[in-house]
């Protein structure tokens, strides 16, 4: 028998019918509430909101689940590679042989960026954030290839020269800022090798691609790849929802991105942790403006709205720290800040009591400074691992029959009817 929900509203009884997850989370279906009743839910932030159903990611925030079609992020990041794990977000399943061949000939065909774009880039004052400039060049990337259409094959092009433009024009802003040469796409190096290469290679010392650097990317961009409903997949999905075009829905999606309470918090996470470093490494300040409710201050890098317990990609995360300063013989004073800050907070009742875990980004910074990657890219690298997701999330959407422009209601609180006064008797 299926399952309902009874409301009781004015005295009347109202049987609301109950949606059930393959993975057994439940949804009442209020599709009808306002038709049938008059009434709308409120649920500011959407703590408690399903926006659509979904069969790319799966999270049990209790338990520290993530999964990819299925598949357990720490397989993945054992196992995979980013451009496989971008093609089963896509495709729903792994690549074969022939299949990961296309796709990495197709990624290698759309690499370069048209050489007008540079000028675009040159343009921007040099102190211009990388987010503000790549959300900006995605949109415009539509008037380079305007030939776009819903089409499966047109949408799976779009999405390769995403993956893969995004990449190069990352890179490319980076060299731009810094009045260096930029350095082209090489169809001999992988996709993560390349992207290393275009950034750090230069006319006068050329770049060793360290294969151990590569395979810690690999980790850092699937860890990023999806994350069912947040903040800029969300707006993928609104914003898409109103029809435009994908690369427009993309832009708004990085820009959702950049925000300090979402990607953004990877690079405010370095901020905090180097104020630590100059007021000599002590802690207390930093715990304690976070416990107080005077105070606007978070502890970033922590906290979750759906993981109560530690966030799986931060365990993963943790462990690459010690990988990659190993292999670079380098170490890093903010490591072990932050190692400290962790162990006081898990240990405080504050932090205990509201269920403040390290998120993915708190200790995403340390691998990025580790490899080179300056701290205003942080949330360009992010992006770049975030696109698989956003564009599966998008086409999810496009083929889903329950889809409808996105149009929540509100509850007005303003003043009720009020004449028009005349300026003269203001
Ligand atoms: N430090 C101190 N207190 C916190 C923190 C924090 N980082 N995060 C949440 N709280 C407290 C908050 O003050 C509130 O306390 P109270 O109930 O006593 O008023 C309670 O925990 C619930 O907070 P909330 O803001 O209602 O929770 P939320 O689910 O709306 O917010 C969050 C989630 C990620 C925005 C928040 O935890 C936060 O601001 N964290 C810091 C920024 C950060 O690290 N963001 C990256 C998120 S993971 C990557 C991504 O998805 O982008």
């Amino acid at each position: 028998m299926n399952e309902t929900a009874t409301i009781i509203l004015d005295g009347k009884k109202y049987e609301l019918p109950v949606i059930i997850g393959t993975e057994g989370e439940k949804a009442i279906d209020i599709r009808k509430l306002r038709q049938e009743t008059g009434y709308i839910t409120y649920d500011p932030g959407f703590g408690s909101t399903g926006s659509c159903k979904s069969a790319i990611t799966f999270m049990d925030g209790e338990k520290g689940i993530l999964r990819y079609r299925g598949i357990p992020i720490e397989q993945l990041a054992e196992n995979s590679t980013f451009v496989e794990t971008a093609y089963l977000l896509m495709n729903g399943e792994l690549p074969n042989r022939t299949e990961l061949n296309q796709i990495r000939v197709q990624l290698n065909d759309y690499s370069v960026v048209h050489e007008d774009m540079q000028d675009f880039f040159k343009s921007y004052p040099r102190a211009s954030h990388p987010m503000g400039i790549l959300s900006a060049m995605v949109n415009t990337l539509r008037s380079f290839y305007p030939e776009l259409t819903n089409t499966e094959e047109s949408i799976n092009k779009t999405f390769l020269r995403l993956v893969s433009k995004v990449r190069t024009m990352a890179a490319m802003s980076y060299k731009i800022s810094r009045g260096h040469k930029v350095v082209y796409p090489r169809q001999d190096y992988t996709y993560c090798a390349n992207f290393l290469n275009m950034m750090f290679d230069s006319p006068v010392r050329s770049y060793e691609v360290d294969e151990e650097l590569v395979k810690a990317l690999n980790i850092f961009w699937i860890l990023h790849a999806d994350h069912e409903q947040n903040c800029s997949t969300a707006t993928v999905r609104v914003v898409g929802s109103g029809q435009v075009n994908l690369y427009a829905a993309i832009s708004a999606g990085i820009s959702a991105l950049w925000g300090p309470l979402h990607g953004g918090a990877n690079q405010a996470v370095i901020a905090m942790l180097e104020e630590i470093k100059n007021n000599g490494g002590d802690l207390s300040n930093a715990v304690k403006k976070a416990k107080d409710k005077n105070d606007p201050f978070r502890l970033m890098g922590f906290g979750h709205r759906v993981y109560k317990t530690y966030d799986p990609r931060a365990k993963i995360m943790k462990k690459m720290c010690d990988i990659v300063l190993s292999k670079l013989t380098k170490s890093d004073p903010l490591l072990d800040i932050a190692r400290k800050l962790e162990e006081v907070a898990l240990k405080d009742p504050y932090f205990i009591d509201h269920h403040l875990y390290p998120n993915v980004d708190f200790y995403s910074g340390i691998v990025l400074r580790a490899m080179g990657i300056p701290t205003n890219m942080f949330t360009v690298m992010f992006a770049i691992g975030r696109l698989p997701g956003w564009i599966s999330q998008w086409k999810e959407s496009l083929d889903d029959p329950d889809w409808k422009i996105s149009r929540p209601r509100q509850v007005y609180i303003g003043k009720n009817r009020t004449d028009y006064a005349p300026i003269g008797k203001r």
